[in-house]
């Protein structure tokens, strides 16, 4: 009888573990949307959204693109670059949430 509250006392304490890491890691796509139309769509071709893709020289990856190659563009790598502004956005500076949010919009786009 014992053993078995610890159990379940483990797999709720479990659960609740997983349920915050994940609402820490994934941010909210539908924000990420409205911040990506705003901000993102004038350089970048984003499905949905009338984005179009900057002129020559500049090569801004389409976000489609982004989001099919995982194994390149890692989520560690995209909250990398994300914290700087990118060349030629010299101002945009985007918060933690910010970030997240447009990670989980980027990822929403995968083709499943
Ligand atoms: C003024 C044009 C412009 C805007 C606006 C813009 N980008 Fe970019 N972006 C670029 C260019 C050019 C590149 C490719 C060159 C580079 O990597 O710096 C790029 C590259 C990227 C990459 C690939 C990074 C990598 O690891 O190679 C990501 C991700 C990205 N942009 C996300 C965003 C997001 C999110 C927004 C909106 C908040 C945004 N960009 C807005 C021009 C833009």
């Amino acid at each position: 009888m014992r053993n078995s509250v610890l159990a379940l006392a483990t797999v709720v304490a479990l659960a609740a573990a997983g349920a915050t890491s994940a609402a820490e890691a994934g941010g909210d796509a539908a924000a990420g949307r409205v911040i990506a139309a705003r901000y993102c769509a004038a350089c970048h071709e984003i499905p949905g959204l009338d984005g179009r893709a900057a002129p020559a020289p500049l090569t801004p990856p389409a976000f489609a693109a982004i989001a099919a190659h995982p194994e390149t563009y890692t989520r560690a790598r995209l909250e990398r670059f994300l914290r700087a502004p990118h060349f030629p956005m010299k101002t945009l500076v985007l918060s933690r949430h910010d970030i997240a949010n447009l990670i989980a919009f980027i990822e929403s786009l995968r083709a499943p």
